[in-house]
């Protein structure tokens, strides 16, 4: 299975995703590793990996009307090119349009650092403190239109401790994320993961 990775920063989950493949224990192959952002830390560690890493530069895009669609005509384009079956939303910071979540209906996943539905969005860390929340956690999900709510494939709980901060809490979750989102992606690539409606379901998963 050929997967194409959305990065814009410092790709860890990228490099989970790199480790677990390297290991053995993940069953695919990074076709490509595309950023919006030219300094992202994720195209130099798919360098190191030896996969494609591609800088698309949203610059020539800006001030159409359909600035993000054509953007994402381009990304799909290069995803096209090298044959994707499987897109992962790893940090990426734009927002996907229908362009790109028609043509991988089901088929793109995207990492998320809070127990969706609860908060969507940015800085889901810090508001699970100010909220009071004694768990915090990360979800993967198929991505839809709504941002942050798509399906449901993984969730990983994560104590709120006394006193914590949003940056201890979120280095945390990430180890959870780190964990999770290989597991997703091999579920996806031995076939397990079937979509009904909001539902997903693991096919011969343990009761
Ligand atoms: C992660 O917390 C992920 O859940 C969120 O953005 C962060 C990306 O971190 N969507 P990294 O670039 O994978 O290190």
């Amino acid at each position: 299975m050929r997967v194409g990775v959305l990065v814009s920063g410092r790709g860890s989950n990228l490099q989970a995703i790199i480790d677990a493949i390297e290991a053995g224990t993940l069953s695919a192959e990074i076709a490509v590793v595309l950023s919006n952002k030219q300094d992202a830390g994720g195209l130099e560690r798919a360098r190191k990996h030896g996969a494609p890493a591609v800088w698309l530069d949203a610059k020539p895009f800006a001030g159409r009307p359909d600035s993000r669609e054509a953007y994402d005509r381009a990304v799909l384009e290069v995803l096209q090119k090298h044959e994707v079956d499987l897109v992962l939303l790893a940090g990426y910071m734009k927002i996907v349009t229908a362009v790109l979540i028609t043509a991988y209906e089901n088929r793109m996943m995207n990492i998320h650092p809070s127990l969706l539905p609860s908060f969507p969005g940015l800085d889901v860390q810090k508001k699970a403190i100010d909220h009071g929340c004694k768990i915090a956690g990360c979800t993967v999900h198929f991505v839809t239109e709504g941002v942050d709510e798509g399906p449901i494939i993984i969730q990983a709980a994560v104590p709120i401790l006394e006193g914590d901060t949003p940056e201890a809490l979120a280095a945390r979750i990430l180890e959870q994320e780190h964990r999770i989102y290989p597991r997703a992606i091999q579920l996806y690539a031995e076939d397990k993961l079937r979509v009904e409606g909001r539902r997903v379901s693991v096919a011969d998963a343990e009761p």
